[in-house]
């Protein structure tokens, strides 16, 4: 991922499904500007909590993906964990729209 989408050319990464934020906070240490989401409450509150105690700039946020609601565009979104594998073709249709409308011109999706 590092070579293929260097955080100096993709600084804003979405991380779809973060979880507790494992890899949200390998992102961060790389370099990205991370943003997590997932609609765990308890894994938002727990991943907060995690980048808060390691001093990681991490911005999370408790919402569905199939409805994202950010204010903001990122240069690469993530779905790790075999999140989209498991979606139906319906949803995979639905977050597929809802990532482009979050990404910039140009921007990727790694799934
Ligand atoms: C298999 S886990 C992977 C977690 C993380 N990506 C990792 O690899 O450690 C899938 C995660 O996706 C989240 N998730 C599933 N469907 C979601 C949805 N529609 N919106 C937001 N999060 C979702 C779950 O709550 C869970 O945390």
């Amino acid at each position: 991922m590092l070579a293929l989408f260097r955080p100096k050319d993709y600084p804003q990464l979405l991380d779809l499904g973060c979880g507790p934020g494992i890899y949200g906070e390998s992102f961060a240490r790389a370099g990205y500007q991370v943003t997590g989401v997932d609609f765990s409450s308890r894994s938002i509150d727990y991943a907060k909590k995690s980048a808060a105690e390691k001093k990681l700039n991490i911005d999370y946020f408790y919402q569905n993906y199939l409805s994202l609601e950010l204010n903001r565009k990122f240069d690469f979104a993530v779905m790790i964990y075999c999140d989209y594998g498991a979606l139906s073709t319906e949803k995979r249709k639905i977050v597929l729209k809802e990532v482009y409308d979050h990404l910039k011109p140009g921007g990727k999706i790694l799934v």
